[in-house]
């Protein structure tokens, strides 16, 4: 018999957030209008480019060199530019050759894990962002291991487990923190951080830090880069432009490599990743020339902070909505643009409904579901089927432990985001009744 041709760990390939899209179009050709709260792009939730961003897009479009290859590690000047901002802030110093760019962090994410030793294992948050828990899991051929945020601590990390797992398993290397986080919202405190760098330095592992919305803090809230507190611990931090200018579809994002020479075997580990970009000859060339022109400009700050407060707002109207809920664990983000709800333990059960008019999707929706449904997999497709709302349950979604779904702050017009957060609040009233 022929040799199977699929990786062993294919199956832990999974990405809900944008599966549940197939199950809202087919509702939507039914006849039922979808409200899009699953997927984290501003731009497709209708937020503008302010027009002098598209004017630097435009402006170094003319040059030819934005339509050629770039260095594989990344342009000399973007790199040079990132590094002393880097330097500026104090904490750790890089070189620009502590930096590698990549088609968006998917794709460094995709490669930080495949580039691992197979017996290697990072230990992440749950609930956790997918794309990093299920490309860990595929690496390994194995579930991702975890610790938890703690819904009923503010989404702290739970640093006692943290720990007993690690001195558990030899297998993990590494630590990763997403901060701000997605889906919770949680911005790590200094505490928390300085005891993780702790727990890195005791076990000898590396730290990976996500800081894809480093740049989208609410005020209130002191936000501290890992650089500036990992001292000798060995690490990766993770930035990019698809949330903060928003350019998703610009497919950029980088990795700064800290403490390289503290660890051969980590230094050799940061080579092999050179090495793949290399193979695949540079990432996207236009975007990494906008990095210094757009983020040197004075209105880019002031323009992140004013979509800040925007998301704040929103997240306090459905922190406030929702709280009413004694069934739900509700905390307010501190940075990022999403919600993340959780149902107290025992609330759910496999008999609860909403009604669906419809009867097409009616059927659609119960063809989906059956024993084996996680129970807020079960009320994210009654919501879905019942009012078109399109939200990521968190246990399939999420990788998570707990019952519970996100959605996000994205929606622009806050009289209809807060109608949207009512009919959610009236309809898990419903569900919980039913
Ligand atoms: C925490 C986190 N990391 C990485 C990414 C991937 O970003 P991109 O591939 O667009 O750079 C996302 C996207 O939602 C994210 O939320």
């Amino acid at each position: 018999m022929r040799n199977s041709i699929t990786h062993p760990g294919a199956d832990n390939l999974v990405y809900e957030i944008r599966e549940i899209v197939d199950v809202s179009n087919k509702i939507e050709s039914l006849g039922q209008p979808i409200i899009w709260e699953n997927i984290g792009d501003p731009i497709a939730k209708g937020e503008t480019i302010p027009l002098w961003i598209k004017e630097c897009v435009a402006e170094a479009l003319q040059d030819d060199s934005a339509y050629a290859y770039s260095p594989t590690m990344g342009l000399k000047s973007t790199r040079e530019y990132i590094a002393k901002e880097r330097n500026l802030e104090g904490g750790i110093q890089i070189t620009p050759d502590d930096i590698l760019f990549f088609n968006g962090l998917g794709d460094a994410i995709s490669k930080i894990y495949k580039s691992l030793h197979s017996s290697a294992r990072i230990i992440g948050p749950n609930p956790a962002y997918p794309t990093h828990s299920s490309a860990e899991a595929a690496h390994a051929d194995s579930p991702h291991y975890t610790y938890s945020l703690d819904p009923n601590n503010n989404w702290q990390p739970d640093m006692e487990e943290m720990e007993r797992k690690i001195e558990e398993n030899p297998h993990i290397v590494g630590v990763l923190i997403v901060n701000p986080d997605n889906p919770t919202g949680y911005v790590y405190s200094l505490d928390v951080l300085k005891k993780i760098v702790e727990l890195a330095k005791k076990y000898q592992l590396f730290i990976i830090s996500d800081e894809i919305y480093s740049n989208l803090v609410y005020e209130g809230t002191e936000y501290h880069k890992l650089a500036d507190f990992v001292e000798d611990v060995p690490a990766i931090a993770m930035r990019g432009i698809s949330k903060e200018f928003p350019w998703p579809g610009g497919r950029c994002g980088w990795v700064e490599f800290y403490n390289r020479g503290q660890d051969e075997d980590f230094d050799k580990y940061t080579k092999s990743l050179i090495d793949a970009k290399m193979l695949e000859v540079c990432s996207t060339t236009l975007p990494q020339k906008l990095i210094p022109v757009v983020m040197q400009d004075e209105r880019y700050y002031p323009y992140l902070k004013e979509r800040n407060k925007k998301y704040q707002s929103r997240a306090r109207i459905a922190t406030d909505i929702l709280s009413s809920i004694p069934e739900l664990i509700v905390n307010e983000p501190q940075g990022s643009f999403y919600l993340t709800v959780v149902f107290k333990e025992v609330v759910l059960s496999d008999s609860n409904t909403l009604p669906i008019k419809n009867y097409e999707i009616k059927r659609l929706i119960e063809s989906l579901l059956d024993d084996d449904t996680h129970l807020d997999k079960r009320f994210v497709y009654y919501l879905l089927g019942s009012t078109g709302l399109c939200v990521v349950p968190l246990k399939g979604g999420f990788n998570s432990t707990f019952n519970g779904f996100r959605f996000t702050l994205l929606e622009s017009n806050e009289e209809l985001f807060r109608k949207n957060i009512e009919l959610l609040r009236d309809s898990i009233i419903k569900y919980l009744a039913s």
